[in-house]
């Protein structure tokens, strides 16, 4: 599909977000079409690292909000959750390369990336709570883990956006560079990954995300069900309908 590019080279699959007049907002299709990528590139032997990429001015704007608004109820097997659980068990590299706003999902699904480079414009942020909604992805596992609980609560209860430098010193980042270079550096990152043996990286991943990946897939299972919910409540409903007319939410009465 178009408004993602796959491209497969030297051992790396990589992925580009490309809904640019859209903010790189993701559709189901888009869920689809990753989940099923991440499917492929988990037993093809000739992709030995994946990255995932946007545009030089935006990452992504997280998930469409016209979806969310008129998409069928979410289920476990639904492309998001068949994306959400792909990232999360990838048993090989997984590189990205953030430049501009990554909102929502745009943020999470990082946490479960192994290596991230971020253009000096990166802008990140988790506005759940703005949307009458809760956290996805185990990022209210992961989110804490990393900032510390008093940063997270800044960016969760108050939905509060973040920029490359604070997330660089937290280790969300490994690397801040210029917007125009992210994607070169994540590509020449992933290429050094793997010229190095499979197995090797396979294991050492294994071995890092085994002490929780139980338990992040039993959080991440919890949230997506209880999204689900909340995307059908009032708070919800008031917020995306006041995004697409434009206007602010009114959350007086929810
Ligand atoms: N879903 C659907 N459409 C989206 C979108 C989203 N998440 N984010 C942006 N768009 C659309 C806008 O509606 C607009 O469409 P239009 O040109 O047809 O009017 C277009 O993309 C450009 O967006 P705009 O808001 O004008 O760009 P901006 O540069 O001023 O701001 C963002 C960029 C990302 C900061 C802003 O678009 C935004 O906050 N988006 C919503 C993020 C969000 O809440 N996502 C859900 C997270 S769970």
């Amino acid at each position: 599909m178009t408004d993602i590019f796959i491209h497969t080279a030297d051992g790396v699959m990589t992925l580009t977000l490309n809904r640019v007049d859209k903010k790189n907002s993701f559709t189901q299709a888009m869920y689809g079409a990753c989940a099923d990528a991440l499917a492929q590139a988990s037993t093809d032997d000739s992709v030995r690292a994946v990255v995932l990429q946007g545009h030089a001015t935006i990452f992504s704007a997280g998930n469409d909000i016209g979806d969310f608004l008129n998409g069928p109820v979410s289920t476990q097997e639904s492309p998001v959750f068949r994306f959400l659980r792909g990232i999360a068990t990838f048993p090989k590299p997984l590189v990205a390369a953030v430049c501009g706003p990554a909102v929502g999902i745009g943020t999470t699904l990082l946490f479960h990336c192994d290596l991230v480079y971020a253009g000096d414009n990166a802008a990140f942020s988790m506005p759940f709570v703005n949307l009458g909604l809760c956290p996805e992805a185990a990022s209210s596992l992961l989110v804490p883990q990393m900032l510390g609980y008093h940063r997270a609560a800044e960016a969760l209860l108050l939905g509060e956006p973040f920029m490359a430098e604070a997330a660089l010193e937290v280790g969300l980042v490994n690397r801040i560079v210029p917007p125009m270079e992210a994607n070169g550096v994540a590509q020449a990152q992933a290429r050094k990954l793997a010229a190095k043996p499979l197995s090797s990286l396979m294991e050492i991943k294994r071995f890092m995300k085994k002490g929780q990946m139980a338990k992040v897939l039993e959080v991440m299972a919890e949230e997506g069900e209880r999204f689900g919910q909340m995307l059908r409540e009032p708070a919800a409903r008031e917020a995306f309908t006041a995004f697409m007319e434009k206007r602010r939410p009114d959350f007086s009465q929810v």
